[in-house]
């Protein structure tokens, strides 16, 4: 996901109380998930982390099933589709907007894709198989706290077969002398575009720490872990189940 573009650094606070904590899964809203579509300005840069992810897991000669939970307009996943031609997909989402655009980004891979619309909160009723030789997860978990991190993880890594990889790219917060550094610097780079000031959804606490994702793949036995790429805050942690 985009960073905000206030100037101001990703603070460690406690997530504002909305009443609704644990009643309902927390989801994109169908407004927010289509602002974002429209303002996604790192789509472009992070094609190459991407194709680096799956050159890596091409050393792996057994790649058939891939999962990619928060998939949105499925660009991560459609790379390891056309990488591993034999391959199956799983496209897993909660928004149906974005699925209606998945489905016409990865229209060339249609019969290759299942459909699964679930909460990456809670993966108990969304029945994915196990047996997945790639998981892909991009843009999404920066919204976690260092538990829920640990959940998710938890919550995905029986899902592969060992020898499997688990792969999020993503934005993580670089601690008070750096974040603010890499975030201005960014915003130099790259060109706003943007008519308004809105990514589409709101960032109401700091990222996870890269260490936090190391921490918490470890916590789910996931002991190897690599950061494959990174580009300002935003990273690619390649990791392998024993
Ligand atoms: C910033 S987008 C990233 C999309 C894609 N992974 C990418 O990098 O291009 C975040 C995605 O998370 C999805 N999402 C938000 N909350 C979710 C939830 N609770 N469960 C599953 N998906 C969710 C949104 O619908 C959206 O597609």
């Amino acid at each position: 996901m985009r960073p905000h573009r206030s100037t101001s650094t990703w603070r460690r606070e406690p997530p504002r109380e909305t009443g609704n904590e644990g009643k309902v899964p927390r989801k994109w809203s169908e407004d927010e998930a289509a602002q974002w579509l429209a303002s996604d300005l790192a789509a472009e840069m992070l094609d190459f982390p991407r194709r680096i992810a799956a050159s890596i897991v091409s050393i792996d000669g057994n790649v058939s099933r891939i999962l990619d939970i928060a998939s949105g307009p499925g660009s991560f996943l459609k790379v390891f589709l056309e990488m591993f031609p034999e391959s199956v997909g799983i496209w897993h989402d909660a928004s149906d907007t974005m699925r209606s655009v998945a489905e016409k980004e990865l229209e060339l891979y249609a019969s290759r894709i299942s459909w699964v619309q679930g909460d990456m909160y809670n993966f108990a009723g969304s029945a994915l198989p196990p047996g997945i030789d790639v998981i892909l997860t991009s843009r999404a978990t920066h919204h976690f706290t260092p538990q829920e991190l640990a959940d998710f993880y938890a919550g995905i890594a029986p899902l592969l077969r060992s020898g499997g990889w688990i792969i999020n790219l993503d934005h993580a917060y670089l601690g008070l002398s750096w974040d603010s550094i890499f975030r201005s610097a960014r915003r130099d780079l790259f060109p706003k575009k943007r008519t308004n000031d809105s990514t589409g959804h709101k960032h109401e606490k700091a990222a996870p720490e890269i260490a936090d994702h190391i921490a918490a793949l470890r916590n789910a036995g996931i002991t190897e872990v690599q950061t494959a790429w990174q580009a300002y805050y935003t990273f690619l942690i390649v990791a392998r189940k024993p």
